[in-house]
C-alpha cells in the first residue's frame, strides 16, 4: 500500500512535525508500505476560483501552481493521512486550498478506493468542540467521494515540543501502527 501523509502545518520542527515523524517511524517499523511525506505549506496552491476551466481542460486546473502535484501525489495513494494543526476551530488555509481543488479531480477520486486518516492538533482540551468539527468535516468529504475514514485522533498541544513531551501522546502513537496492518 503507498501511504502520502499531509503535513499541513507551516512551522518547521512543531507538534504536527513530530506527529509525522511518529507515524512515519511506526509505519516503517512494523509494515512494508511505502510511504511519501509532503509538506503542503511548502507547495504553492492557490484558492479555487470557481472558473470552471478545469472542466473544459480534462479535470486539470488551469491556475499555474502546484495544484497538480498535490492532486497527483493524492491520486497515487492508496491512503492519505492529513496531519492538521488546528486554526480558528477549523484547518489551516494552505490545506484548504488543497481540498477545495478536490474540485477539479473529483470525478477521477470518486472512482477510486482510498482510505484516510485525520491526526488532528489544537492548544484546546481534546473535549473541545473543534475536533468533532474538523472530523466531521472529514467524513463528509470521505463519504462524498466514496473513501473510506480509517482513523481520526486527536491531541492537545500547543508549544512546539508539547506533543514530543507529552507520555499519553507518545502511548498513542506507539499503538498507531494497528491502523495500517
Ligand atoms: C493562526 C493560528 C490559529 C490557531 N487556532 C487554534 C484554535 O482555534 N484552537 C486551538 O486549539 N489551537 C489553535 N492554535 C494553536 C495550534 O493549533 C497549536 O499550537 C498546534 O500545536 C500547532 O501545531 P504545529 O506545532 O504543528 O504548528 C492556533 C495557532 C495558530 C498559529
Amino acid at each position: 500500500m503507498k501511504i502520502s501523509l499531509l503535513n499541513s502545518s507551516p512551522r518547521h520542527n512543531g507538534n504536527t512535525a513530530y506527529a509525522t515523524q511518529q507515524l512515519t517511524k511506526s509505519i516503517e517499523e512494523y509494515t512494508t508500505h511505502s510511504i511519501e511525506s509532503i509538506k503542503v505549506c511548502d507547495l504553492n496552491v492557490s484558492g479555487c476560483t470557481a472558473c470552471d476551466g478545469c472542466i473544459a481542460n480534462n479535470g486539470v486546473c488551469v491556475i499555474k501552481d502546484d495544484t497538480q502535484y498535490i492532486l497527483d501525489k493524492i491520486s497515487e495513494a492508496d491512503m492519505v493521512v492529513f496531519l492538521v494543526p488546528v486554526y480558528w476551530w477549523s484547518i489551516p488555509a494552505q490545506l484548504k486550498a488543497v481540498i477545495d481543488k478536490f474540485y477539479s479531480v473529483q470525478s477521477t477520486f470518486k472512482s477510486q478506493q482510498k482510505k484516510i486518516g485525520v491526526i488532528t492538533i489544537g492548544a484546546n482540551d481534546t473535549s473541545d468542540k473543534q475536533y468533532s468539527l474538523i472530523s466531521d468535516q472529514f467524513t463528509c468529504i470521505s463519504d462524498f467521494l466514496g473513501w473510506e475514514k480509517i482513523f481520526d485522533l486527536s491531541f492537545c498541544a500547543y508549544e512546539r515540543d508539547d506533543l514530543q513531551n507529552s507520555q499519553n501522546s507518545n502511548c498513542q502513537f506507539s499503538s498507531i501502527h494497528q491502523y495500517f496492518i
